[in-house]
């Protein structure tokens, strides 16, 4: 099984249609009944969504928006230390509000005059066939329930600030844009689960934790670095190695902790040649070659 099965909470639908998330013990939100009916109310937003309609609203609370504009605050902060130029254009781009959680509707209108690029709602993990293979008609899949409020700097599963911030943000980036747009191409194309699994690993150690090198800096351009106010702090002493498909295609990773190995790009230029340029021409055969 991906590993990637792990980290979301699962979502199950009861016989008279209900939507239930089901938290782990560990969740910082598992004993507040409060925020656990509003994760089932916006799980069902996304289980009854098609694509094509507008995006139902999320309702948050005070507390909740305040979490955004407090993590907001602070990894803006971070970002201008260590974010690529890239994501801090896009981010200049998109505009986001910063003293609410916007709604999904308004991140993906905001997107697409951009890049093309708009949102889906998920309820929890979207199989990976789904996930990266809409990226190529440029639909992001996106949760849209914020973390619990008692740990505004902490999230065990894929948030709205995650998705927002980390992956918008870039998205917003034409060559960020034709980057997750080539990832998905390379989805779509592959036949075998462990091509897939090795075309979703390039992403996880790219778009999800990718770095390059800026003016001799490491710098970050990766989702799940520029959402994390802890591992944002941390990248630069991990175990930095050479872009290598071969290796980040076959890389064991954890998605419960700090990623300790993280592949640089010499330059965005280096990124788009080496992974672009790999999802869009890769194939089963020639996977199998280099995993
Ligand atoms: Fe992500």
């Amino acid at each position: 099984m991906f590993e990637e099965a792990q980290y979301f909470a699962p979502v199950s639908t009861t016989e008279d249609g209900g939507v239930v998330v089901e938290l782990s013990q560990s969740h910082p939100g598992f004993a507040d009944p409060v925020y656990r009916a509003r994760r089932n109310a916006i799980a069902g937003l996304a289980v009854n969504h098609r694509r094509g309609e507008p995006i139902p609203e999320a309702e948050y609370t005070e507390q909740e928006h305040e979490v955004w504009a407090s993590v907001t605050r602070e990894l803006a902060v971070k970002h201008r230390k260590y974010a690529a130029a890239e994501y801090l254009a896009g981010a200049e781009r998109l505009g986001l509000p910063e003293e609410r959680i916007p709604q999904l509707q308004e991140v993906s209108e905001l997107l697409e005059p951009l890049t093309g690029f708009r949102y889906l709602p998920a309820a929890g993990l979207v199989p990976l066939r789904d996930f990266y293979g809409v990226l190529a008609d440029g639909y992001f899949h996106s949760t849209q329930y914020i973390r619990h409020h008692s740990v505004p700097f902490y999230t065990p599963e894929p948030d709205v600030i995650h998705e927002v911030i980390g992956h918008a943000n870039a998205l917003a980036s034409d060559r960020f844009a034709r980057l997750y747009r080539s990832a998905g191409a390379a989805a779509r194309r592959v036949e075998s689960d462990e091509a897939l699994e090795f075309v979703s690993k390039v992403f996880w150690f790219t778009l999800e934790f990718g770095v390059l090198r800026e003016d001799n800096e490491l710098k970050a351009y990766g989702a799940g670095i520029l959402s994390s106010y802890g591992e944002i702090e941390e990248f630069r002493g991990m175990d930095i190695r050479p872009l290598d498909l071969a290796a980040m295609g076959t890389t064991h990773y954890d998605i419960t902790k700090y990623q300790d190995v993280l592949f640089a790009a010499e330059s965005l230029d280096h990124l788009e040649d080496v992974v672009g340029g790999f999802w869009d021409s890769c194939d089963d055969e020639s996977i199998a070659r280099i995993s």
